[in-house]
């Protein structure tokens, strides 16, 4: 559920008129409701609160400082993939003794950043990453907490450029040989073996293959305490789907409940949570206007301001959004292709989509909160648009739309 609704055929986000934000502050931009990534989160902290557990929000899935802020207020842990996403962490007000820092190819400076800040955990990826932040560590006269991401080699079921729990991907070291890379890491100097952790993938519309390899993780945490190997976290990764169209993944509280009915078998067991797309992606729409409206023999697009540099999931992921008009017109629906400026064929937001709309008229891409504004670009030499977050029936920029300046302010000519 969130809070972008229909009033009097009018769009709102939270008590305030789509129409007035656009107004004011131009198209195409993103705008945000902060009672709807409250409501998210605390979906998962209610279902979990008879196990210790945390919320390490996936920053990697909108990173605006204000999103953060509203997430850290509530107490909220973070996962991270790179110093960037610390520094944003920090700049927010978050809590660096809740985050946990993911991904593949963390560099020395990474983790010894990371390390200064006393940072919850590593993920681990490779052996070699683990012998690289040991050494991080020696240097800086400290000791890194760490887990082993583990890849349980379960399919996901999901677009395959985000399954990641397979054994042909690139993630986490096989479940097989994890056993010998913790007594690996037990024998290397300057770590704390903390936990282990897993994610299979994004966008999934099941539980099944999240309990399937919850229930390896479990054996596995079994096995290596008979090693003496204690473990004092088990981390579940991200990966909840949420309804872009018909598909209908579990509600958080549904899916939060599996895992942790899973987990009862393990009581002092830290359970950590790290969605993203869960928490964000129906907080957020991207708000666009349509600038012509065109016929090619018979195809009908609307040409909106907004293109794949804004939003690149149609694009990338033929992923499926929702498009709504701000203000619906009664009247003839017609099949129109939504398309955008961006030099490319393959710049759409979305295709076959039955509206009635005129030049001039506003329209919403729902679900845009999560991998929307994170992974837009200057392609075209687009500025990036504005994000605003909606607070009830307050109106705040929390980023401001780029201007033509900021395109080029870092570059220059040979002399
Ligand atoms: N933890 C790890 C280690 C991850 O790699 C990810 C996402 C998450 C957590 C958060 O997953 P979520 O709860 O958001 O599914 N750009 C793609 C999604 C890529 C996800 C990458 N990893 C999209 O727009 O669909």
């Amino acid at each position: 559920m969130d809070y972008f609704n229909y009033n009097d055929n009018e769009l709102f986000a939270e008590q305030v008129k789509v129409e007035d934000i656009a107004k004011q502050y131009g198209t195409p931009c993103y705008v945000y409701s902060r009672a709807t990534l409250e409501r998210h989160y605390k979906a998962f902290c209610d279902a979990a609160s008879h196990h210790n557990h945390l919320v390490c929000y996936a920053v990697k899935a909108n990173s605006n400082l204000a999103i953060l802020n509203v997430l850290a207020r509530l107490g909220s842990g973070f996962d991270i993939v790179s110093k960037g996403e610390l520094a944003r962490v920090i700049a927010a007000g978050g809590d660096t003794s809740k985050v946990v820092f993911s991904g593949v190819a963390k560099t020395h400076d990474e983790i010894a950043f990371a390390l200064e800040h006393n940072i919850k955990c590593f993920n681990v990826e490779s052996e070699a990453e683990l012998e690289r932040i040991s050494q991080v560590a020696a240097e800086l006269n400290v000791n890194a907490p760490i887990s082993i991401r583990v890849n349980p080699d379960i399919d996901a079921k999901t677009h395959p450029y985000i399954s990641t729990g397979l054994k042909e991907n690139k993630f986490g070291i096989d479940i097989k040989i994890a056993v010998d890379v913790y007594k690996k890491a037990a024998s290397l100097p300057n770590l704390d073996i903390k936990g282990i952790d897993f994610h299979i993938g994004s966008q999934l519309t099941e539980v099944e293959p999240f309990i399937a390899a919850l229930k390896k993780v479990i054996a596995l945490v079994k096995e290596l305490a008979s090693h003496n190997i204690k473990l004092s976290h088990v981390d579940v990764g991200g990966g909840l789907g949420v309804p872009y169209a018909q598909e209908a993944p579990p509600h958080p509280s549904q899916y939060v409940s599996k895992i942790t009915e899973c987990l009862a078998e393990l009581p002092d067991v830290e359970l950590i949570f790290e969605p993203g797309r869960a928490i964000a992606a129906n907080a957020g729409i991207l708000v666009t206007n349509v600038e012509y409206l065109k016929q090619n023999q018979g195809k009908h697009f609307a040409i909106v301001d907004a293109g794949m540099n804004d939003l690149l999931r149609p694009s990338l992921y033929q992923a499926w959004q929702n498009i709504i008009a701000v203000k619906p017109r009664q009247g003839k629906t017609e099949n129109y292709d939504i398309v955008g400026p961006v030099c490319e064929t393959g710049d759409f937001l979305g295709k076959d989509r039955d509206l009635c709309i005129e030049a001039g008229d506003l329209i919403a891409v729902r679900s845009a909160g999560a991998y929307g504004f994170t992974m837009s670009s200057n392609y075209n030499s687009r500025p990036r648009v504005a994000e605003i977050m909606v607070d009830n029936d307050q109106v705040h920029v929390i980023r401001q739309r780029e201007t033509i300046d900021d395109l080029y302010r870092n570059e220059c000519t040979l002399p």
